[in-house]
């Protein structure tokens, strides 16, 4: 290979961005590794043939694309799927979509995005799983599974891309891209984890991420990408730059020019550049001039031709092309069922739900009933919404005997046209349920969607006022792409039913759960605040040398001459617990916790800690629960979190059936790093808890040896 056609190798084209035909000389002098964004399955095999038939050395291109949940069946957003913690299913999700990305050509999934993150303010919480690393980890290692498979040259599976690396869900005031200052300890402790994970399955591919750290950005940074993941977690694949963040380094005022920052990303070991040109502009004068180890270059070819390799793109460079032009109905059913599995229950005041398939009216009423754009929520590229069900068209297929009256009530989640209220509020007045669907529009979801304010976008809470007011049972489902501060419509709801935006086959899935054909089973991936003032709120927090007192929730008493409260870690203005806990979720009845076991009082350092614990459901349907175990360790050289979240498992439960829920958690789950970054099991006493929620109560003990 030429310097220059290595250095192709290392350059990502963004179909569009360009004219075609400059897209296609390059590909035709070798000059390009891979390609971005390519519209078509016809697209991408035109262009590989150029890259195969035309070029000099006739190495294939790799088509990469955004498959962030799903491809053309869209499965519920990631951090609705982390709300079932079912990593089966998630697992068989990705697995789907990547089997159709595959058959068009894709070769190459961004995802999964393994970003933790504490700030619902930030739009792209939606593409993460939220806000704990051990969950993180666990969903990732599904995704990747699911992706890759055991060899990503089958040709059902594409080639993983763990993004954003690192600390990307770190930017503050949850606004995107922005700066990150962070300690190595939360670095390690808390964003490297789900990297980790994905590193130990296999995956292909890392993606940079946009923002600085701590004064270096993270695609020009050598002990992120270097240090840590090339070196420390042995990562073999090859690291791609996000979007135009290698010239971007210039705007963050580390490098004077493109040319720099080429030089900066390179070394630091970006091995492509994605979408923008200083690479293939100036890598070779600066390898040539020597400014540039010309090893950086040789070992980035290396990364990427081995990812080329192990796909077995040279045996099979052309993609099959779609073998349906419908969606598989198996496809369908796993969309479905992650939908229905990642609801979660959060209110239920008299058991108004389910409700009964005998009811003779129902009203309808949001615009989000019936919006399959914003159903399908951010990053549908291959989604169509011609293949959404929503949920008011499945309650009509579903229910041909019960009136329903649809009342959008306002024409989009964020109008402010507010003429559509009233008819909303006689198709409320008129039946005896109330469906009122509230909640985000897609578009202000996703990359670069943040937001300042948590409530319901436009004049949604007028809308849940009037039509509170006249309904006899109101159901409030909830369609979003992140947690929501509205504790007032939570209030006058008789039921909520927070569906997130759930995908494809959103509409049935609901439908099954709000007439009982299944139970809510979904659980908060991630803390829910009271006020956006709250932000970052999370469980897993340290306890501070003056933890909360119960008190706190009172103020200050106008005029009292002491401050009751005592100097305490809280706010003066609202209490110190979210609105609604990380791992929260009801279903239909209850279920009781009890008989917790710890099997071995003293656990090895290379043994197993075994906790068992005793399920009950009390109700008349069967469930699924999923069943959390949490771990204090009381005292560390680093201070450790008062909660960290060790083990999960869903368990299916018959009416009034009891079930022992065995957990096995290896010794070296609970090390963390030490203050030299490495890391450590440390010797001392712990709690543990078992239960359905963080905050639960069934606890024991147990020490580590
Ligand atoms: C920018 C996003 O940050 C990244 O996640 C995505 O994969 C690329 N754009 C490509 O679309």
């Amino acid at each position: 290979m030429t310097l220059a056609e290595k250095i192709g190798q290392m350059s990502q084209l963004m179909i569009g961005r360009n004219p075609l035909s400059d897209t296609e000389a390059r590909i035709r002098q070798g000059l390009a590794g891979s390609c971005l964004n390519a519209a078509s399955v016809e697209q991408r095999n035109h262009l590989q043939r150029l890259a195969v038939e035309e070029s000099r050395l006739g190495i294939p291109l790799l088509f990469g694309r955004d498959v962030i949940h799903g491809f053309r069946t869209m499965l519920p957003i990631p951090l609705a799927q982390a709300s079932s913690f079912d990593t089966a299913l998630v697992e068989e999700g990705a697995r789907l979509a990547a089997r159709e990305a595959s058959a068009e050509g894709v070769d190459w999934a961004f995802g999964p995005v393994v970003d933790v993150t504490r700030d619902p303010r930030w739009g792209r919480i939606a593409e993460t799983s939220g806000e704990d690393p051990f969950l993180a980890a666990q969903l990732a290692r599904a995704v990747v599974r699911g992706l890759q498979g055991a060899d990503f040259s089958d040709r059902d599976r594409v080639i993983a891309c763990a993004k954003h690396f690192l600390a990307y869900g770190a930017v503050e005031a949850g606004k995107d891209y922005n700066t990150i200052t962070i300690s190595e300890q939360n670095l390690r402790e808390v964003h490297l984890p789900s990297f980790r994970a994905c590193i130990e399955e296999g995956v292909g591919t890392v993606m940079s991420a946009f923002n600085e750290i701590n004064g270096v950005p993270a695609t020009a940074n050598r002990f992120t990408l270097r240090d840590l993941l090339k070196g420390e977690l042995a990562f073999d694949g090859f690291v791609v730059s996000d979007c135009s963040s290698v010239v971007e380094i210039v705007q963050h005022g580390f490098c004077t020019d493109e040319r720099a920052a080429a030089r900066e990303a390179a070394s630091a070991g970006i091995d492509m550049e994605m979408a923008t040109s200083a690479f293939i502009t100036h890598l070779e004068a600066l390898t040539v001039s020597g400014e540039l180890v010309s090893e950086v270059v040789e070992e980035a070819v290396r990364r990427v031709l081995r990812i080329k390799f192990r796909r077995g793109l040279f045996e099979h460079p052309y993609p099959r092309g779609s073998t349906s032009r419908t969606l598989p109905v198996e496809h369908r059913g796993v969309a479905q069922r992650l939908a229905e599995e990642s609801a979660v229950l959060l209110k239920n005041r008299d058991a108004v739900l389910p409700l009964s398939p005998e009811l003779r009216s129902l009203a309808v009423i949001g615009c989000l009933a019936n919006a399959p754009l914003d159903q399908m929520g951010c990053w549908t590229l291959d989604g169509r919404t011609e293949d959404v069900v929503t949920p008011l068209a499945a309650l009509r297929s579903r229910f041909p005997a019960i009136r329903i009256d649809f009342a959008p009530g306002i024409e989009t989640p964020r109008s402010r046209d507010s003429s559509g209220i009233e008819a909303a509020v006689a198709a409320a007045r008129a039946a005896e349920v109330v469906l009122l669907f509230v909640g985000e529009d897609q578009n202000i979801s996703g990359e670069s969607k943040c937001r300042a304010f948590l409530d319901l976008p436009g004049i949604q809470s007028e809308l849940v006022a009037a039509v509170a007011d006249a309904a006899k049972q109101l159901v409030l489902i909830v369609m979003s792409g992140r947690p929501l501060v509205i504790d007032a419509a939570l209030e006058r709801a008789d039921a909520v039913l927070w569906a997130w935006h759930n995908g494809t086959m959103g509409g049935p899935a609901l439908v099954n759960l709000l007439f009982g054909a299944r139970a809510p089973s979904g659980k908060l991936p991630v803390s829910f605040p009271r006020t956006v003032g709250q932000i970052p709120i999370y469980y897993s927090h340290k306890a501070t040398g003056r933890p909360p007192k119960a008190e706190a929730r009172a103020g200050i008493p106008i005029g009292t001459p002491i401050d009751p409260i005592g100097f305490s870690t809280c706010h003066l203005d609202v209490e110190s617990s979210p609105l609604f806990p990380f791992g929260f979720g009801l279903t239909y009845g209850t279920v009781e916790y009890s008989d917790l076991v710890v099997v071995n009082l003293v656990v090895p350092r290379n043994g197993t800690l075994e906790v068992h614990a005793r399920l009950r459901c009390h109700g008349a349907r069967p469930i699924e629960e999923v069943a959390q175990l949490y771990v204090r360790d009381l005292v560390g050289s680093v201070t450790r979190p008062v909660r960290e979240l060790k083990g999960f498992q869903r368990v299916a439960l018959a009416p009034n059936e009891a079930k022992t829920v065995r957990f096995r958690i290896p010794a070296s789950d609970l090390a963390f790093p030490g203050r030299d970054g490495a890391l450590q099991l440390e010797p001392g006493d712990f709690h543990v808890w078992v239960g359905g929620c963080s905050d639960a109560t069934l606890q024991g003990e147990f020490s580590l040896a």
